[in-house]
C-alpha cells in the first residue's frame, strides 16, 4: 500500500522498492519458466539480477533506512520497535541468502535438471519474504513515520534519501549499478522489461 506523501525518502524508498521488485518478479518469471519446460533463459541474464538484488539493497538501500527512517522513529515513539527489530534482522540476513541464491544457479548451471528444484524454491521463498519485507515497510513503518516524526527528522532524512545526498550517487559504482538495472530491463523479456516476449 503506497502512503500519500511529499517527502522525498518516502518518494525514493517506494522507487527502489518498485526496482527490486521488477528484478524479483524477473527471477519469478524465468524459473517459472523453466519448470513449465519452456526455453531457459541465458544464465548471465539471471546473474545480471542476482548481482543486483545483491548489491542494491545492501549497499543502496537498507544502510538508509537503518541509519536515518529507523533510527528516527526508535528515538520518536516505540510503538514499532518490534517490526523495526524484524526488518534490521532481515537486513543482516540479505547477503546469505543472495548468496544461497547464487550457489544454486552455480550447482544448477553445473549439474542441470537435477538442481532445480532447490534453485527453484530459493528463488519463490526469496521473492515471498521480500514482498512481505517491503509490505512491512510500506504498511507499517512509513505510517509510522508520517504520524510520529517532527520536520527535523524529515529534514535530515530527506537529504539522505535524496539522490544528491547518496554516499554513492555519481560514483563509478552506483553509475554501474543503474547500468545493470536498464541492461537488466533491456534483456528481460515483457512483460519484466523491454527485450523480446519469451
Ligand atoms: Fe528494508
Ligand atoms: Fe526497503
Amino acid at each position: 500500500m503506497r502512503v500519500l506523501s511529499n517527502h522525498i525518502a518516502i518518494r525514493v524508498m517506494e522507487d527502489e522498492h518498485d526496482r527490486l521488485s521488477a528484478v524479483i518478479r524477473g527471477m519469478q518469471h524465468f524459473v517459472r519458466a523453466i519448470s513449465k519446460g519452456k526455453k531457459a533463459p541465458d544464465p548471465k541474464v539471471f546473474r545480471a539480477m542476482l548481482e543486483y538484488i545483491s548489491e542494491y539493497p545492501h549497499k543502496v538501500h537498507h544502510p538508509k533506512e537503518d541509519q536515518y527512517l529507523f533510527a528516527r522513529l526508535r528515538a520518536r515513539t516505540n510503538r514499532v520497535n518490534q517490526t523495526l527489530d524484524e526488518l534490521e534482522s532481515q537486513h543482516r540476513q540479505g547477503e546469505s541468502q543472495t548468496l544461497a541464491l547464487e550457489q544454486a544457479l552455480t550447482r544448477y548451471e553445473l549439474e542441470g535438471v537435477a538442481a532445480f528444484q532447490p534453485f527453484f524454491d530459493l528463488v519463490e521463498t526469496y521473492a515471498e519474504f521480500y514482498s512481505h519485507h517491503m509490505e512491512l515497510e510500506e504498511d507499517v513503518v512509513l505510517p509510522a513515520a508520517i504520524k510520529f516524526l517532527k520536520p527535523d527528522d524529515w529534514a535530515v532524512i530527506d537529504a539522505q534519501f535524496a539522490a544528491n545526498a547518496d554516499p554513492l550517487a555519481g560514483s563509478a559504482y552506483k553509475e554501474s549499478l543503474d547500468k545493470l538495472f536498464s541492461l537488466i530491463v533491456n534483456i528481460a523479456p515483457a512483460p519484466i522489461g523491454r527485450g523480446p516476449a519469451s
